[in-house]
């Protein structure tokens, strides 16, 4: 075949796929704008509660996550996990109805178009890997070698990036597809403005062809069923319906869900007879307690959640020693403004150390606990002590506990 004839062919193809779109409600641009707004919002909420997490596990100089309300981080990455997945169906739902777009031609028709749709592959690459990425590591299925947090974080500033730019530039289209009147709802002849009212049946001559409405219905069930079975990982009410989550709330030992066992070695040195309780640091006098000790110390019983990363949680009823007064019984004055770090036996790994500022660690409720549901916890829990302070991510509700270091300000 010559050029000329490639390029015939090219352009009948591009006819043909232009008035497909034209003739169907699920590819124009009312349906586009409807979905874009879901997911704006969506990603809205997704990119702030991440953005929440990530202050919450690295503080910064200009923002300390607080220590109340106790449930807070429970709610905003419940809220994260449950949203991001929610998406999904969105997602699906609104790359198909641009997905004829890309056979437009000619390609661009302005330098600013250009770029426009060049801004595209960030948006559309980063919300794929995103809620990929953010699926796989709450199933617990890493099918990658980089680092999830680190990569999710900075994708999400690209994407929410790119995502700036498009409402920008499509904001005005936008406007004008939302207002217009459903039942013009496509720019076509009578064909697709049947198909498109999201009222009557698409006439009988295109019967392929979906209203806007049955459409925008599947998609929202599916968003729907998605958040219906698997919210019930932190929605206690929702727990049985819980059928995709990958936790379930009140399954584990103890009543409780656990991510992290102990390794060999931490088991060994978490039973073993040696086995002390240190407070050490900027204090008057170090403490060196057996664990018979410091249960014997005054006890405080806190209801607290543990509050995974990835969206699950469950409340609970911890006993132990308060962070405060093991601070008082090895001489910190109440009027210091300390930094506690509290160190695990899980030498070498990324959690043997969390750290709690001041706030977090005078709380009336942040314990270093021994017992769980008025049972020693169970060894999967952090036997024989743990730390369990309000509104931490679990990851930094350490365990296995060795010893805490204060330091003054
Ligand atoms: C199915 C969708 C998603 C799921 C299941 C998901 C899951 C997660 C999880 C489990 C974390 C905690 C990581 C950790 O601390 O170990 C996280 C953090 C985060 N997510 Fe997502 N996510 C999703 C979508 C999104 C989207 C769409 C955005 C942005 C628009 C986003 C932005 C963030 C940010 C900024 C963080 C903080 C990362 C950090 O701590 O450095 N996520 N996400």
């Amino acid at each position: 075949m010559t050029a000329t004839g490639r390029a015939a062919g090219v352009r009948a193809r591009a006819d043909e796929v232009r008035s497909t779109v034209e003739a169907s409600p699920v590819h124009d641009e009312r349906t586009a704008a409807i979905l874009g707004l879901a997911l704006g919002v969506s990603f809205t909420i997704c990119f702030v509660t991440g953005l929440l997490s990530h202050l919450a596990q690295h503080p910064t100089s200009w923002f300390a996550w607080p220590a109340r309300p106790a449930g807070l981080y429970r709610v905003t990455q419940g809220l994260h996990v449950a949203t991001g997945l929610a998406s999904i169906p969105l997602l699906l739902a609104k790359l198909w109805a641009v997905f004829p777009h890309l056979f437009r031609w000619p390609p661009f028709e302005s330098a600013a178009h250009l770029v426009e749709r060049v801004m595209l592959v960030p948006l559309v690459f980063g919300s794929v890997f995103l809620l990929f990425t953010g699926t796989a590591n709450v199933m617990h299925w890493y099918p990658w070698r980089f680092s999830f947090t680190r990569s999710h974080y900075w994708v999400a500033w690209m994407t929410v990036g790119a995502l700036v730019a498009h409402v920008g530039a499509k904001a005005g289209t936008t406007v004008l597809a939302l207002r217009r009147r459903d039942t013009t709802g496509t720019s076509a002849g009578a064909t697709a403005a049947t198909a498109g009212d999201g009222v009557g049946p698409a006439p009988s001559s295109s019967p392929a062809i979906p209203s806007r409405r049955a459409y925008l219905g599947w998609t929202a069930a599916a968003s729907g069923l998605v958040t219906l079975t698997t919210v019930g990982q932190t929605v206690w009410p929702l727990r049985s319906a819980a059928v995709l989550a990958p936790r379930r709330p009140d399954i584990g030992p103890q009543g409780v869900p656990v991510n992290g066992v102990p390794s060999a070695e931490v088991r060994a040195a978490a039973t073993s007879a040696d086995y002390r309780f240190r407070v050490y640091g900027d204090v008057e006098e170090e403490l060196s307690l057996t664990l018979e000790e410091l249960r014997s110390l005054p006890g405080h019983t806190a209801a607290l959640p543990i509050t995974c990363v990835e969206g699950w949680s469950r409340q609970a009823t911890w006993t132990g020693v308060t962070v405060s007064e093991l601070m008082a019984r090895a001489g910190v004055p109440a009027s210091a403004t300390v930094d506690v770090r509290v160190e695990s036996f899980q030498h070498g790994s990324a959690y043997q150390y969390s750290t709690m500022s001041d706030e977090q660690a005078r709380d009336r409720d942040a314990l270093i606990a021994f017992d769980l549901g008025g049972e020693p916890l169970h060894m999967d829990h952090g036997y024989p002590a743990r730390l369990i302070a309000p509104n931490r991510p679990g990851v930094l509700q350490t365990k296995w506990v060795e010893a805490i270091r204060v330091t003054r300000r």
